[in-house]
C-alpha cells in the first residue's frame, strides 16, 4: 500500500454508507430498503403468492370489489384535467393494473408514474405495461422514497399518490408520521392519496406471514447479507446467520432480525473494517407495522389529511385521504 491510499479510508457512499452506519449502532441495524436488489425483488414476488402472506391477496381482492368507487374517489369528477398517478414502490404492479384498467376505462386523461428503488422490478412493470395495457402513458422513475417526494413536491399539476401494499408499516413511528407531513405538503384540494395499510388481527397469522413455512421470507432476509457480499466484498457466512421474526400486539410491529447463530467477525472490504458479533447477537433488518382504525384516524388527522373513503375487508384496509 503506498503511502496517498493508506492515509484515508474509502468515503463511503449510498449502501457502504448506510451499512457503516448501522452496524455501528446498538442494536445493529441496516434498512429493509436494501432488501430489493433483483434477487430481492424476486423473492418479494413470490412471498407476496405465499399461502401465509394474506396482504396482496386483501389488498387485491378490495381492488377487485371496489375497483368503480377507488377510481372516482381518486379522480374526483369535479376535477378537471389530465392528472399524474404517481405510485411509490410500485413493485411489480399486480393490483395496480386493476385501478389502472379502471383509470383507464372510466377517467380524464392520466400518466402512470411507478416509483420503485428496483431498477429490474420497473423494468418487468413497464415490460408488462406495455404489452397489458398498450394504452397507457407510463413514465417509471428508479429511486427511494426521499428523492420521490422532492420529485413529487416539485411536480406541477393535479396527481393522485399511490402508497399500497402498507409498505407504510416499513417507517417507525415517527419517520412515519414525518414522511405522511412531506407527502400530504404538496397536495392540492384536488389531489388525492390512497394509502394501503394492513391491520391488526390474530398475532400468530400476522407472524406465519413474516415466517413462512417454505422458507421464502428466511431467504428474502438472509438475502441482504448475500448483497453485501457481492456489492461490499462483505464475507458474511451463510451457515451461521437465521431469520427471525415476531409480532408484538402491543405496538402492532413484526419486527425481523438476521441472528448471528454463533461469535464471528465480519470483514467488510469495501469498509476496510471488520465487525465482531457475539452469539446469537441480531441485526434488525425490518419493521412491518400493522394498524387500528383509530390509528389510521389520528396518523391521517396529524398529517394535515382527511379520510375521503374508506375500504375495508376486515384484514386490510385501503384509505383515500385529501388535504383537510
Ligand atoms: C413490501 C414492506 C409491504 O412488510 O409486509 C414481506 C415486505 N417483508 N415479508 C411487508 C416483507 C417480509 C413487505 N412490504
Amino acid at each position: 500500500m503506498n503511502s496517498s491510499t493508506a492515509a484515508r479510508p474509502p468515503v463511503a457512499t449510498g449502501l457502504a454508507a448506510h451499512v457503516a452506519d448501522g452496524l455501528r449502532q446498538d442494536p445493529k441495524t441496516l434498512s429493509s430498503m436494501y432488501f430489493y436488489d433483483a434477487t430481492g425483488s424476486e423473492l418479494f414476488q413470490q412471498i407476496m403468492g405465499l399461502p401465509e402472506y394474506y396482504p396482496t391477496r386483501a389488498e387485491y381482492g378490495i381492488f377487485a370489489a371496489h375497483g368503480p368507487a377507488i377510481a372516482a374517489a381518486l379522480d374526483p369528477a369535479e376535477a378537471p384535467g389530465p392528472f399524474a398517478l404517481v405510485e411509490l414502490g410500485a413493485g411489480d404492479g399486480l393490483k395496480t393494473k386493476l385501478l389502472l384498467r379502471e383509470l383507464l376505462a372510466t377517467s380524464n386523461d392520466f400518466s402512470y408514474v411507478p416509483v420503485d428503488i428496483s431498477p429490474s422490478a420497473l423494468d418487468g412493470l413497464a415490460a408488462s405495461l406495455a404489452a397489458e395495457l398498450p394504452g397507457l402513458r407510463t413514465t417509471p422513475v428508479a429511486t427511494d422514497y426521499a428523492t420521490a417526494l422532492a420529485q413529487l413536491a416539485a411536480r406541477p399539476g393535479r396527481k393522485a399518490v399511490l402508497f399500497l401494499g402498507s409498505n407504510i408499516g416499513n417507517f417507525a413511528p415517527t419517520e412515519r408520521a414525518a414522511f405522511l407531513a412531506q407527502l400530504a405538503a404538496p397536495l392540492g384540494a384536488a389531489d388525492r392519496l390512497l394509502i394501503g395499510f394492513d391491520l391488526q388481527k390474530d398475532p400468530r397469522r400476522i407472524r406465519a406471514a413474516y415466517d413462512d413455512a417454505q422458507g421464502v421470507t428466511a431467504a428474502f432476509n438472509l438475502n441482504l447479507l448475500v448483497r453485501l457480499n457481492r456489492e461490499l466484498g462483505a464475507d458474511f457466512d451463510l451457515a451461521h446467520w437465521q431469520h427471525y421474526t415476531e409480532y408484538d400486539p402491543l405496538t402492532g410491529a413484526v419486527r425481523s432480525y438476521l441472528v448471528s447463530t454463533r461469535a464471528q467477525a465480519v470483514r467488510i472490504t469495501a469498509l476496510q473494517h471488520t465487525f465482531a458479533f457475539a452469539a446469537w447477537e441480531v441485526i434488525h433488518t425490518e419493521n412491518s407495522y400493522k394498524f387500528t382504525h383509530p390509528q389510521i384516524a389520528a396518523l391521517a388527522a396529524a398529517a394535515g389529511l382527511r379520510v375521503v373513503a374508506t375500504f375495508d375487508d376486515g384484514d386490510f384496509a385501503d384509505v383515500v385521504l385529501a388535504r383537510a
